[in-house]
């Protein structure tokens, strides 16, 4: 099979947030889809691991933010390499709460929905949200921003978490950011070393 020809599948690029007990959480996802217009209904499939999948199954509801190509990186670093488990990612973003209490982006995006579960289904690495849209509403008029347009223009990085994940062989010796891709060319890894990314330590580097 030549895993390649995924690469020429097209996906757009979201964060999806969810509210459980007080707590936001929210990532990055590519898997958004509108599979229905009556009733307006998407799907998104979500990493089980993501503290993200456990908020919007204990809950049944989560947003979604359409994102711009003038998002700033360090918005994906923030909600597609690092978790809710470990940071307040809403702290670091202006946001507007939604009918559900759940909470959506106000920049670097151009529309937001406001999704209800209908169906989940366990699909192995990720759940599958069937979701029906009870309000939506366009927030700007910038472009939204493609997965090609990530990779080839913002030099972005997926993570293994990511539906879309595949590892790929480096051309260069050096260290590998075990979290999100991130390579580090050089002999010696810094012991201090912060990865740009995802903002991990050296300890979770591997030599290639
Ligand atoms: C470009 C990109 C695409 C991604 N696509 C998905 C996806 O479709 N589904 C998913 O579960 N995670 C995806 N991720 C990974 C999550 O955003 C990431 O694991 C996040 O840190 C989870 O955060 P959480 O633990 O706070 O939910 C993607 C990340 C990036 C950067």
């Amino acid at each position: 099979m030549d895993l390649t020809a995924f690469f020429k599948l097209n996906y757009g690029l979201y964060v999806i947030p969810a509210m459980d007990g007080g707590r936001a959480s929210g990532c990055v996802v590519n898997t958004l889809v509108q599979v229905t217009a009556e009733p307006a209904r998407v799907t998104v499939a979500v990493n089980k691991e993501n503290a993200t999948a456990q908020a919007i199954q204990n809950t049944g509801f989560f947003a979604a933010s359409v994102l711009t190509e003038d998002v700033p990186m360090d918005v994906i670093s923030l909600f597609g390499f690092r978790t809710s488990r470990e940071v307040d990612k809403f702290s670091e973003v202006p946001y507007q709460i939604d009918d559900h209490g759940v909470p959506y982006l106000c920049e670097g995006t151009n529309a937001r929905f406001a999704c209800k579960v209908l169906e989940c289904w366990d699909v192995g690495t990720h759940l599958l949200f069937l979701a029906e849209v009870t309000d939506c509403e366009v927030l700007g008029t910038g472009h939204s921003m493609s997965y090609a347009y990530y990779h080839t223009v913002k030099k972005g990085l997926t993570p293994p978490k990511a539906s879309s994940y595949q590892k790929s062989t480096p051309k260069t010796t050096g260290w590998r950011c075990t979290i999100c891709g991130y390579i580090y060319e050089g002999e010696e890894l810094p012991p201090d070393f912060v990865c740009p990314v995802c903002k991990q330590p050296a300890s979770v580097f591997e030599k290639i």
